[in-house]
């Protein structure tokens, strides 16, 4: 391994550095929203499928990748396939890394607002209206949320340029099972509301006439992002992994930790979405609106609302981390500046991308590419073009370039530890997930309707 990278020090440290990746905004922010766009209860049933059938044997792939070659996401390919057009897979991947971090920092900034305001002003006798114009005008507004977003662009910076340190480690071994904690006390809350059955139907009791080809793209695009997979990230960490780590079980326990997660976050968000009546529709605001009234209903609200969003910016900023990671680290060694040099450049080119997305919430709102915003527009390319089609990609070359022996041998390291399914995790990944995924695509372009038009 190489001696200046980053390596994780424990068995456990190399758990919670991965989930840490996993969990994150993507959970508590993005997976209540995309579900209420979506339609409920099916978006979950089709995002559990994702996450299983694709999620799973995607991340263990990329494990692979990282662990066998001990490079970045595009040095992997490199040295994997050299000369070849392979390295576009790695590319993919920084390059999605730098989109997902231009709007991701503004949602994790948005956290570090309301830590200050939770501390700072009184959240009782507030009404769901109350919450809804201090979201917007603290979102819409020029200096405050881009300061925000720097703030945590260098915190991030400084933990990366520094390298992960042992700090980080022990630091989530406390925060991350403090966050499923809270996360379960606010369930509760959430389920003792009146009206919180509406809420659970909601969550749990699919309507298939609401699920069509952009629900199901859309589950496949949260099911990438949340796992961090498709753009290289695993790859990244998995090159830290030791010789011993066995990456079959990492991979199961960050995807159920990821799911359980995100299950608990539609749990505490919906009852209460209901409740309060907030449309569930609301799109990227949703959680901002509906915590700080579920908060509301608790005593000392608002020492819960600080541990909370505090926790919460934690759990964006072990993200935040290995996005960073996956271009610093590809920075770092395919370009031989030093470390701190490559966080420079990723932490400055991150920063002009925020800002347009920050503004994109204000002045910038009617300023459209596509229909879109451009915190929309880097919400679309990364969730549901580059990540799904990273993810394909990256099965299809190990599903039929790399040698089944070499595949097998890395995966139960060196023999020493069984892999049951490895042949039905072959075929998975040689035909299951790129049919699949392809698929997703086509009908997201009307392919098959066209070809029954044809018909
Ligand atoms: N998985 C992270 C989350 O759920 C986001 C992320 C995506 C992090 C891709 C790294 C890479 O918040």
């Amino acid at each position: 391994m190489n001696e200046q990278r980053t390596t994780f020090g424990s068995r456990l440290g190399i758990i919670l550095a991965t989930v840490g990746s996993a969990v994150g905004l993507g959970n508590i922010w993005r997976f209540p929203y995309m579900l209420g766009t979506n339609g409920g209860a099916a978006f979950l049933l089709v995002y559990i499928i994702c996450i299983l059938l694709l999620g799973f044997p995607v991340m263990i792939t990329e494990f692979f990748i990282g662990r066998h070659t001990h490079k970045n996401a595009a040095g992997a390919f490199q040295l994997m396939a050299p000369g070849t057009k392979w390295s576009v897979v790695g590319y993919n991947g920084i390059l999605a890394a730098f989109f997902i971090s231009g709007f991701y920092y503004v949602i994790a900034g948005w956290t570090l607002e309301y830590i200050f305001t939770s501390a700072t002003t009184s959240l009782e006798g507030k009404t769901v209206m109350d919450f809804s114009d201090e979201f917007t005008l603290f979102s819409s507004g020029i200096v405050r949320p881009i300061i925000c977003a720097f703030l945590f662009i260098c915190t991030t910076h400084y933990i990366v340029s520094s390298g992960v340190k042992n700090g980080i480690e022990r630091a989530s071994k406390i925060l991350m099972p403090l966050l499923f904690l809270i996360l379960v006390v606010l369930c509760v809350r959430s389920l003792t509301l009146s009206g919180a059955s509406e809420g659970l139907r909601f969550l749990f009791q699919p309507d298939f006439g609401k699920i069509n080809s952009s629900a199901v793209l859309s589950a496949m695009g949260q099911a990438f992002f949340s796992l961090s997979i498709g753009m290289g990230c695993m790859i990244t960490y998995g090159s830290y992994f030791g010789q011993k780590t066995n990456m079959q079980s990492t991979a199961l326990q960050v995807t159920l930790l990821d799911t359980l997660i995100a299950l608990l976050a539609g749990i505490m968000i919906f009852p209460a979405v209901f409740h309060f009546g907030i449309e569930p529709t609301a799109g990227p605001e949703l959680v901002f609106i509906t915590l700080p009234n579920i908060f509301g209903q608790l005593s000392f609200s608002n020492v819960w609302a600080v541990i909370f969003f505090i926790l919460l910016a934690v759990a964006a900023l072990t993200s935040t981390i290995s996005l960073h990671e996956v271009a610093t680290a590809y920075i770092h060694e395919e370009y031989h500046v030093s470390r701190k040099k490559a966080t420079l450049c990723v932490s400055l080119g991150v920063s002009v991308f925020c800002i347009l997305s920050s503004l994109s919430f204000g002045v910038l709102k009617e300023t459209t590419i596509f229909g879109l915003t451009f915190f929309e527009l880097l919400d679309y390319v990364t969730a549901k073009i580059m990540l799904p089609g990273g993810g394909m990609l990256i099965c299809i070359y190990v599903g039929n370039r790399v040698d089944k022996k070499i595949l097998k041998t890395e995966l139960t390291n060196q023999g020493s530890i069984p892999f049951y399914f490895f042949r039905a995790y072959c075929f998975f990944i040689k035909y299951i997930a790129p049919i699949a995924i392809g698929a997703i695509f086509l009908n997201e372009l009307n392919f098959f309707t066209w070809i029954q038009s044809l018909l």
